[in-house]
């Protein structure tokens, strides 16, 4: 919330920074359409059309949004932010409102609820067994927890944190193979399996974030957690809720069976080898997913093939969307090193400087085409070059030895050398280091569709 600003401030003076935060609230699934229908004239009557919300509609083709541009129209007339802000509670964009005025005054029922959570119960014993609990529909948290979710939002539950230390076996911090929870661990917290109810989730503990008042903190948590709620898409993991009563900060994950590309890539835990009608179709799906977040003027900024999940069926699923905004923000200035390290990997020349487009996504996305290629890691400090995104200088110069066909996985036995060719050439353009001769992610993905075609018709044969 901006410290200046009151009821009576005219919306022509809020700032643009402002501005666009709405815009992250209000893009996603045109929400900005809930508001717009509400504006009226001083006499009553609609302030826009039909007409005018296809303008509106007609600007996210160019790359603009349309809250942005609502807020510059309306922003003619005398409106205040009051009005703003009354239209955003009726319409229950309550983390919305937030920007503009106090929580207490925004959403006094819910600040309560937090303070008046119910005891937990006794939580499990640690190594208890992992299998859910047969009788867990007569559990009566469980009981509650389904009620919760009944009753929520778009099924999206807010857990107290001793919940989730309940159902993850008190975060035990053993790997899954000896017996604990953990599933793996990231720049920005650990990943652990718990079960609500009988189904499976992945439940992720925040890093605490240095130098940051906690109620401060679980405000701007709060708020971005309700924009990244309303991303729903195929090839996005499904984000269930979230917990920020206590000093830690977590969000649960619908859990995803087949653990993450980058895993499978290097067949870890003795996984069978990716097939390249497998990766193909991996790399579609993730390409669709980037697709959906560009179009609602999300970037994602930390694509690599941790972070593309795959369901039992091998669908990619991307993960920790918007995460980089909803932790790391105020802990960039001492940001491990580890973590730049880890995504060095992935990142373009642009993001490098601290420059953050749709088009550093597309840049990572093509080191993920290089490795789904190659099955090689996308960094090795034993080989030269360290970076798999270097080594394209080698496969296109014609006096190095190394071609094409020496750089594919030979552990895929399905693969054909037009469409490898196709995939190869499409990650050299991602990888650009201009960002103005990349493709956008739509040119993206009707590649590599062109190639899953072929793929699945060479399968019928
Ligand atoms: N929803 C999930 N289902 C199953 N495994 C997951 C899930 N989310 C994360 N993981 C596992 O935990 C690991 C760590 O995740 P994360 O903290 O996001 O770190 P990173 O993305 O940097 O690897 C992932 O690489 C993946 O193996
Ligand atoms: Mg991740």
């Amino acid at each position: 919330m901006e410290k200046s600003l009151t009821s009576a401030t005219y919306l022509r003076n809020i700032s643009y920074d402002l501005r666009r935060a709405l815009s992250d609230f209000l893009d996603p699934q045109d929400r900005w359409k809930d508001v717009i229908v509400s504006i009226r004239k001083p006499g009553g009557e609609p302030r826009y059309s039909q007409l005018h919300v296809r303008r509106f509609e007609g600007l996210v083709a160019q790359g603009r949004s349309p809250t942005v541009e609502l807020l510059n129209d309306w922003g003619t007339t005398n409106s205040t932010v009051g009005e703003l802000v009354d239209i955003l509670k009726s319409r229950d964009l309550l983390a919305a409102a937030c920007l503009f005025l106090p929580v207490e005054e925004v959403f006094p029922a819910e600040t309560k609820q937090l303070s008046a959570a119910p005891p937990a119960p006794p939580t499990r014993l640690l190594g208890e067994a992992e299998t859910p609990p047969p009788s867990s529909s007569s559990d009566p948290q469980t009981q509650l927890l389904q009620a919760d979710r009944e009753t929520g939002h778009t099924g999206f539950s807010s857990f107290s944190y001793r919940e989730l230390m309940r159902i993850t076996g008190n975060f035990d911090d053993r790997s899954i193979s000896n017996g604990g929870r953990r599933l793996g661990m990231g720049g920005f917290g650990t990943v652990y399996k718990g079960f609500l109810n009988v189904i499976a989730v992945a439940v992720k503990k925040l890093n605490p974030v240095e130098d940051m008042p906690l109620d401060k903190l679980k405000v701007q948590f709060d708020q971005e957690i309700q924009t990244l709620k309303v991303l729903k898409h195929e090839n996005l993991v499904d984000m269930i809720g979230f917990s920020c009563d206590e000093q830690q900060l977590c969000i649960v994950y619908a859990f995803m069976a087949n653990g993450s590309l980058l895993d499978r890539l290097a067949c870890l835990d003795g996984s069978p080898p990716l097939s390249w009608r497998q990766r193909c179709l991996i790399a579609e799906g993730t390409a669709r997913g980037l697709e959906y977040l560009h179009l609602n003027h999300h970037v994602h900024r930390d694509v690599k093939s941790a972070n593309i999940l795959l369901d039992e069926n091998l669908v990619a699923k991307i993960s920790d969307f918007g995460l980089t905004r909803a932790s790391a923000k105020h802990t960039s200035t001492t940001m491990m090193t580890e973590r730049i390290v880890g995504t060095r990997a992935y990142m373009a020349p642009e993001a490098l400087r601290g420059e953050v487009t749709p088009k550093s996504d597309v840049f990572s996305f093509g080191v993920v085409l290089l490795e789904i290629l190659s099955g090689l890691a996308p960094a090795n400090e034993n080989k030269e070059p360290q970076l798999l995104m270097e080594i394209r200088y080698d496969i296109d110069d014609e006096d190095e030895e190394l071609t094409l066909e020496d750089f594919v996985d030979k552990k895929m036995s399905d693969w054909e050398l037009s469409q490898v060719e196709t995939i190869y050439c499409l990650a050299s353009n991602c990888l650009h280091d201009r960002k103005n001769r990349r493709p956008v992610i739509k040119q993206v993905v009707s590649e590599i569709r062109s190639v899953v075609k072929n793929v699945s018709l060479d399968a019928q044969k």
